[in-house]
């Protein structure tokens, strides 16, 4: 059993997530298009800071400072990792910014706030995790952030050093706003594997599950020649999955089992009743990714863009046609090899 909290559905969540932060003086705004607007470094929108870059490099000037949302988001890079447990090429994030407004200590308290008080999580099973800092890159180990964490009580043990790769964000794209980021990781319990024990290594692969990249401390402009500027001001980016934090709130070991993928689940079994767990995974989280691609006016083609599209359609049939190899799919198949 992950935890002992009562069912929440993906809708509760969402809402919950945003009436806090509005509740908190931030302005909920709609979401973007998929597609980025105006933005060459990217294929699609991967993250909810993606359509609002412009805002954190001063280019533009939000509607207020702080602001929160739900965006639909497309994680290319994941595509060979669908089938395990969580990880997703299409997945909503919950995000909140704070532009030019308030920093880690706010957003810190903030995120313990709506974890521990409205979605009552039990604060010893989370960690959080923060900056090493890099001296070859002459950045700072963020001890501020795990002061303000063991000022609400995390004990060394529920609090993780980690290096560039894990906890420095950024940019969206090659170039662009970045900063070090601090998560929270919910601990699954002891049938997942060993507890993290101060100083040893964390394995945030299995017992421990981010929930929640619960800021990104915007300071930095990463520039063409991989140099570091500083941005004019300072701003917090943070965002949680919707999938992961449903499946951890509803005591799910995937997020197939969440309200979010179930039923895609459920139909592709009752369709082709011998595929297996990772088809049928595969096949739920790839028809969401391309069905929302095609609706934003995206269409399969051998480059760009269009070809993740192509990929994705390509796989899934693939796996269609090993089942029901009674179907012609060889006008299809000319069409999307
Ligand atoms: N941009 C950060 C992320 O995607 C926080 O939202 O994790």
């Amino acid at each position: 059993m992950i935890n002992t909290m009562k069912p929440i559905s993906s809708k509760e969540i969402r809402e919950t997530f945003q009436k806090f932060f509005e509740k908190n003086d931030h302005l909920r705004i709609k979401s973007a298009s998929i597609v980025p607007k105006n933005d060459p470094t990217l294929l699609f929108i991967n993250s909810g800071m993606a359509p609002l870059k412009q805002y954190f490099t001063g280019e533009a000037i939000p509607p207020q400072k702080n602001l929160c949302n739900s965006q639909p988001c497309i994680r290319t890079i994941d595509i060979d990792d669908v089938g395990d447990r969580h990880h997703l090429t299409f997945f909503e994030m919950l995000g909140s910014w704070s532009i030019n407004g308030y920093f880690k200590e706010t957003a810190i308290k903030l995120a313990y706030d709506l974890l521990v008080n409205h979605f009552k999580f039990d604060p010893k099973r989370l960690v959080a995790s923060v900056y090493k800092g890099n001296p070859d890159l002459k950045l700072e180990p963020d001890h501020e952030s795990a002061k303000i964490w063991q000022s609400l009580g995390f004990d060394d043990d529920h609090i993780v050093y980690q290096d560039h790769a894990d906890n420095f964000w950024g940019p969206a794209g090659e170039t662009g706003p970045c900063g070090p980021c601090t998560e929270v990781f919910f601990d699954t319990g002891d049938e997942f594997g060993p507890k993290y024990k101060s100083g040893e290594h964390f394995d945030d692969t299995c017992r421990y599950i981010e929930i929640w990249n619960a800021g990104v401390f915007m300071e930095f402009n990463k520039e063409k020649d991989g140099s570091f500027s500083n941005l004019k001001f300072k701003s917090v980016d943070t965002g949680s999955g919707l999938e992961r934090m449903c499946m951890v709130l509803n005591n799910h070991q995937t997020v197939y089992e969440t309200d979010l993928l179930k039923p895609l689940i459920d139909e592709n079994q009752k369709q082709i009743p011998n595929i297996s767990t990772e088809q049928n995974r595969i096949l739920a989280d790839h028809c969401r990714a391309f069905t929302l691609m095609l609706a934003e006016g995206v269409r399969p083609s051998n480059e760009g863009r269009g070809y993740i599209p192509r990929r994705l359609i390509r796989k899934c049939l693939v796996i269609i046609h090993q089942h029901r190899a009674e179907f012609n799919f060889d006008t299809i198949f000319t069409l999307i090899q």
